[in-house]
């Protein structure tokens, strides 16, 4: 969480902060704040509240510098104010700092003790004070870096400026991500290249332990005791383009109408539509380096993918919020098509319970920004254990597909709304066919069943938008669903995630009430809830469950519930039933939940724009989770 850009070059360092700062607000909006050199010092401006509230401060406000840093702000240690918000100045220095210092209590117990003087309540503040410190004894930013990383625990990314050293950016990184563009003219450092895109066109990534020394436009990276690296940069793959909302309300929206579109890129690569089957194309197990996937041969990488997965006798899905239950979906899929023995687990619960991974395991890590702390600590913990690793990716050269041993990616573009959409839809997809592929290679699905479910994924895109017209539905009814106390949302089988990601939704875009569950699970608890305030949202398509869904549902309405059920095509009985029937085309019953993805969002976001709700930026989220 917390997004951070430095600069220094021939532009208004305002300008670019500012509109690095914009495409990184996703990372958290509690704060921002700049420090830009006015020609004899570094210049703080800070503001409580969304990145609007440092704008507007920032308005009057003119540098004759050309270095800056920048930040905006997921609260960690102190509560979310002006005076908690980043840059953090102590001395000389200046720095901003995304992630969390472990051993902050004992840092802080140390200072007062030494009698430092604390404007914050945060984290950041103390490694200000020990970098100035250590600048007092070396007078050279990046030598104090170096003195100072072995003092921190936890993780972080810091951009360090100096008064002495106004032609200086030093950063630093241990865990969330730093990317560096520089061009003959300027460079820019920031968490991610979203950032970056409209000054240049290639970046390095920064590793874990290594510095970057920006001295005017040189730049050269370091270890993290000094020694001096070479760094390869490479062409980033995203458009400044694909940032902008082009007409929509809002990115959320957006992104849920490019739902087809993410599909087809997502199936695209892998998909051989003169005879529908399924090639993985550059999975890379083995290559040490993501950089390397392109230049692989098809053929060769192939046959290592089949090698490598024939001999894998269990599965492991590991992931957080939104990923996780497409993961859900992805054990439904992998048990059904490959006939594997699957556990999904959430990345914060697997990594602390010992997990058993027996040999011959092959463990999925599941996440769209692919920084997710969590899902990264299992990736590494499982490594350790001697599990074959596959990441599913949006963001190429995150942490986690650049340390996972094979690589898939969601291809869905950049997604910016923090609540997942069009990510969670291609994931599915991604699943769908790696199911398949694996169905084959372990011999549990003849060439026919192959070619008649891969050409169900591939019909997908186009009915989904048949489903995207319940836009206007929604819009309509939410007037009316913003006032029921809660929601339920269920389903069976295949169809179970969905409603646990359409409660999440709900909640996390609404902040009201919801719970998802599985069908079967009704009269074990949650029938209770229900009375003529609840809202039962119920996914009954036409497939092997259909029965036992329809009587849950009439339990549901017997007890008062008002029921929104998703079936397929024209359906009397189910509209009988209901208070709004949604007819879904009809699908293969692998690719439902793809379908069912776009009401359970579209209900979210209009219950949630009814109630005037940020729904790019809900309360208290960020989308990029670096900490625990
Ligand atoms: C919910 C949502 C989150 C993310 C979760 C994992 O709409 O977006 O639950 O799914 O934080 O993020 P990634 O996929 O980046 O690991």
């Amino acid at each position: 969480m917390c997004g951070i850009v430095g600069y220094l070059g021939d532009k208004d360092p305002k300008d670019v902060l500012l509109g690095g700062l914009k495409r990184l607000e996703y990372r958290g909006y509690d704060s921002a704040g700049v420090a830009i050199h006015d020609g004899t010092t570094f210049k703080r401006v800070r503001a409580s509240g969304k990145l609007s509230a440092l704008e507007e401060k920032l308005s009057n406000e003119s540098f004759s510098g050309r270095i800056g840093i920048g930040h905006t702000r997921w609260a960690t240690h102190g509560e979310p104010s002006e005076r908690n918000a980043h840059p953090h100045k102590v001395g000389p220095v200046t720095l901003v700092h995304n992630g969390i210092i472990e051993n902050f209590h004992e840092i802080k117990e140390d200072l007062k003790s030494r009698g430092a003087q604390l404007a914050s309540d945060t984290d950041t503040e103390l490694v200000a004070h020990l970098l100035n410190e250590e600048y007092q004894v070396t007078k050279d930013l990046r030598k104090a870096v170096e003195r100072l990383i072995p003092l921190i625990r936890g993780a972080y990314s810091i951009v360090a400026v100096s008064e002495d050293q106004p032609n200086k950016l030093v950063a630093f990184k241990e865990g969330p991500p730093l990317v560096v563009g520089s061009s003959r003219k300027e460079v820019i450092i920031a968490s991610d290249v979203q950032a970056i895109l409209d000054h240049v066109q290639e970046v390095v990534y920064l590793e874990d332990d290594e510095v970057v020394e920006v001295d005017g436009t040189d730049v050269k990276f370091f270890s993290a005791n000094g020694f001096p690296i070479r760094k390869e940069s490479v062409k980033i793959s995203w458009s400044a383009d694909q940032m902008e909302k082009h007409g929509y309300k809002n990115f959320m929206l957006k992104e849920i109408f490019e739902q087809p579109r993410a599909v087809a890129a997502a199936i695209d690569p892998h998909i051989d539509l003169n005879n529908y089957r399924v090639a993985l194309n550059r999975v890379g197990f083995g290559v040490d380096s993501v950089e390397k996937l392109d230049s692989l041969n098809f053929e060769d990488d192939l046959k290592n993918t089949i090698e490598k997965l024939s001999g894998i006798e269990r599965i492991f899905i590991v992931a957080c919020g939104t990923s996780f239950y497409a993961g859900m979906v992805g054990e439904y899929l992998l048990e059904s098509f490959a006939e594997i023995p699957v556990e999904v687990d959430i990345a914060s619960e697997f990594r602390y319970r010992d997990p058993v991974i027996p040999k011959n395991s092959l463990v999925i890590v599941v996440s769209q920004s692919g920084e997710t702390a969590d899902s990264l600590a299992v990736l590494r913990q499982v490594k350790e254990l001697g599990a074959l690793t596959l990441s599913i990716c949006n963001v190429k050269r995150s942490s986690i597909d650049r340390e996972s041993d094979g690589h898939l990616y969601m291809n869905a573009g950049v997604e910016i709304g923090v609540a997942s959409t069009k990510a969670f839809v291609s994931t599915l997809s991604v699943f769908h066919l790696f199911s398949v592929f694996l169905g084959r290679v372990r011999g549990k699905l003849t060439e026919a069943q192959e070619q008649e479910y891969t050409q169900s994924l591939v019909a997908v895109p186009s009915l989904m938008e048949s489903v995207l017209v319940y836009d206007n539905f929604f819009a309509e009814v939410a007037k009316t669903l913003k006032t029921f106390r809660g929601f339920l949302y269920m389903g069976r089988g295949v169809n179970y995630p969905i409603a646990m990601e359409g409660a999440l939704k709900l909640k996390e875009l609404a902040y009201m009430h919801a719970e998802g569950y599985a069908a079967g699970e009704m009269k074990h608890g949650p029938l209770a809830l229900i009375d003529d305030r609840m809202i039962v949202m119920m996914m009954v398509p036409s497939d092997k469950h259909y029965e036992k869904s329809v009587s849950n549902l009439q339990e549901a309405k017997a007890r008062g519930g008002v029921v929104i059920s998703l079936g397929t095509g024209e359906n009397t009985e189910l509209k009988e039933m209901s208070e709004h029937y949604l007819s879904l085309p009809k699908a293969h019953w692998s690719v439902n939940p793809i379908l069912e993805a776009i009401p359970v969002q579209l209900l979210a976001y209009h219950v949630a724009d009814a109630l005037g709700h940020d729904v790019d930026q809900p309360r208290n989220l960020a989308k990029s989770v670096t900490v625990e």
